[in-house]
């Protein structure tokens, strides 16, 4: 498929998905996130593909929603348009997706990248959810992911103030993986998505819905859902590969079924 606001290529093994409006510090706009949401659906399907990897530019990764294109709308607008319903389809993405971010993520940037299942971070990267400056306050999952990502005292402070944090201060919030040099923010993401690559695509695929249930499930829920999961990987080849290789002393060959 052919897209105007993002750019995709296939690695080995992993896609690289660039938000590609530079000139906006790369604002997601309808057009974006519709094409953004489309992409990752197509990927999720694509058999050469079993990580995604998320970024902008050096200066941003997303300075937020589109507010030129939200400026003039009616609350009647903002409901019947209900634009971020399609960001919420970012949840259901079954491949690992890892945001690689350095510059802005602010506001809808923030909340994609909170999206993502993980964040490399570049030393440049700022973090925020500056809506509050603009007479509103996040609407992209900013108020939920944050909050569990970073805890009530910091995320009240971010979403009420709209104050920025530097990657370091995301480090050790517990907002990103890693931050890394500004040259090799990206490498480091795509070296995250080659690990995950190199696992059974069945085993990673299982493993990653039974973390994200932590999110919306009780403790008891959660651990019954962990168990059957981790049960049903006895169903698959690569469960007795990776098994039998580890007692073989060899490196497993997967086969993803
Ligand atoms: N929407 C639309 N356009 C944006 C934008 C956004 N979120 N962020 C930046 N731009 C545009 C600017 O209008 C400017 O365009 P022009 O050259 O045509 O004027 C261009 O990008 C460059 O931006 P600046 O000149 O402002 O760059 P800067 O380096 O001086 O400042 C910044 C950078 C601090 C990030 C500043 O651009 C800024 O504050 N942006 C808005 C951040 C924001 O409020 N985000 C939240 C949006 S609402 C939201 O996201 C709701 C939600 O929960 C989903």
């Amino acid at each position: 498929m052919s897209y105007t606001t993002i750019l995709v290529t296939k690695e080995n093994g992993y896609a690289v998905v660039q938000f590609n409006r530079p000139d906006v510090l790369n604002a997601l706009n309808m057009a974006l996130m519709s094409e953004l949401v489309d992409a990752f659906q197509e990927l999720d399907k694509d058999d050469e593909v079993r990580a995604i990897v998320l970024t902008g530019n050096e200066k941003a990764f997303a300075a937020g929603a589109d507010i030129k294109e939200m400026a003039g709308a009616s609350a009647v607008d903002m409901l019947i348009r209900d634009q971020f319903a399609k960001w919420d389809k970012i949840r259901k993405i079954k491949k690992p997706i890892i945001a690689a971010v350095s510059g802005f993520a602010l506001g809808g940037g923030c909340e994609v990248a909170m999206s993502c299942d993980m964040i490399v971070a570049s030393e440049t990267a700022k973090f925020g959810q500056p809506e509050i400056n603009i007479g509103v306050m996040p609407g992209a999952g900013g108020t939920q992911r944050l909050t569990r990502a970073v805890g009530k005292a910091k995320a009240m402070e971010m979403v009420l103030t709209g104050g920025m944090i530097s990657a370091d201060e995301a480090l050790r919030w517990g907002l990103v993986n890693r931050v890394v040099p500004v040259e090799s923010f990206l490498s480091e993401a795509k070296a995250l998505a080659k690990e995950i690559v190199s696992k059974s695509p069945v085993a990673v695929r299982l493993a990653k819905e039974a973390v994200l249930k932590a999110f919306d499930t009780t403790i008891e829920g959660g651990l019954e859902f962990e168990r059957k999961n981790f049960y049903l990987l006895f169903a698959t080849e690569d469960q007795k590969e990776g098994m039998n290789a580890f007692v073989e002393k060899r490196k497993a060959e997967w086969k993803g079924k």
